[in-house]
């Protein structure tokens, strides 16, 4: 029994319920084979937790050793190396020495994935299912010719290093918090994007009609977003981000959280 092992099983966009059902299912089918101290998931991209958290969790349960495993298809070599690099720096920030980390090569590597996938085919291959039927119906819903009315619109970036930055409570602290004050779509259109280039200022939220970034966002400064800039009109600019051509045009004394 390897009981002080935890298992990350680390995917991409985990958005919508369905990405995070599969992952559930696999989490649970490691539970149940109890050979781990603990399994859990984490999302890179779009979904919580993020990797960071997960590893947080793993240590602060008093686990020796995290085995991450990117279970996501295809593989991109670069979110792999910055991962790599990204799990290095919590090492560094959390370092303690009963706590290693440690990272399988992707999913996809694996020769016993192609076994699957083709024990998968043949399984379906001469099974009798019924064909799809053709059907003139456009696929898109005719609302989605609408631009939904709305007094802003908020992107906020769930890249992956915004994710591993706390992107995740962003969003949900900022559906809680315009949940409370009553505002809808039609006060803020949120957009959960992926990476919006700056990442380093993560995490990143763009707001319109303004255009106004924002930056470094914590559970504190998104509320303060909803109640002063969505619900008051102004801009929280200890938060406020500009382009570095209009630096100069900066507020100069940033008012302190
Ligand atoms: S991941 Fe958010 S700006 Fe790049």
């Amino acid at each position: 029994m390897k009981t002080d092992t935890a298992v990350i099983l680390l995917g991409r966009n985990g958005y919508s319920s369905a990405p995070c059902e599969q992952m559930n299912r696999l989490v649970e089918a490691l539970r149940e084979n109890g050979a781990y101290g603990l399994a859990t998931s984490a999302f890179i991209d779009g979904g919580s937790p993020a990797l960071p958290d997960a590893l947080g969790l793993c240590a602060a349960q008093g686990m020796a050793r995290a085995l991450v495993v990117p279970v996501y298809l295809p593989t991109d070599r670069n979110l792999d190396n910055w991962l790599n690099r990204m799990v290095r720096r919590w090492l560094h920030q959390n370092a303690t020495a009963d706590f290693t980390v440690h990272m399988t090569p992707p999913l996809g590597d694996a020769p016993e994935l192609a076994a699957a996938v083709l024990d998968f085919v043949a399984r379906y291959a001469d099974a009798p299912m019924a064909p799809l039927s053709a059907n003139h119906a456009s696929p898109n819903s005719p609302e989605w010719s609408l631009i939904p009315p709305h007094s802003y619109h908020a992107l906020l970036c769930r890249g992956p290093r915004c994710n591993a930055a706390g992107a995740g409570e962003a969003a949900q602290v900022l559906k809680r918090r315009l949940k409370a004050n009553n505002m809808g779509d039609d006060a803020v259109l949120v957009a959960q994007t992926g990476c919006l280039y700056p990442c380093n200022l993560g995490p990143v939220m763009v707001v319109y009609p303004e255009g106004l970034w924002y930056g470094g966002l914590t559970e504190k400064g998104v509320e303060r977003i909803v109640e002063e800039h969505f619900a008051d009109g102004q801009i929280v600019a200890h938060y406020a981000r500009y382009p570095s051509q209009q630096t100069q045009q900066r507020p100069t004394e940033l008012e302190q959280a």
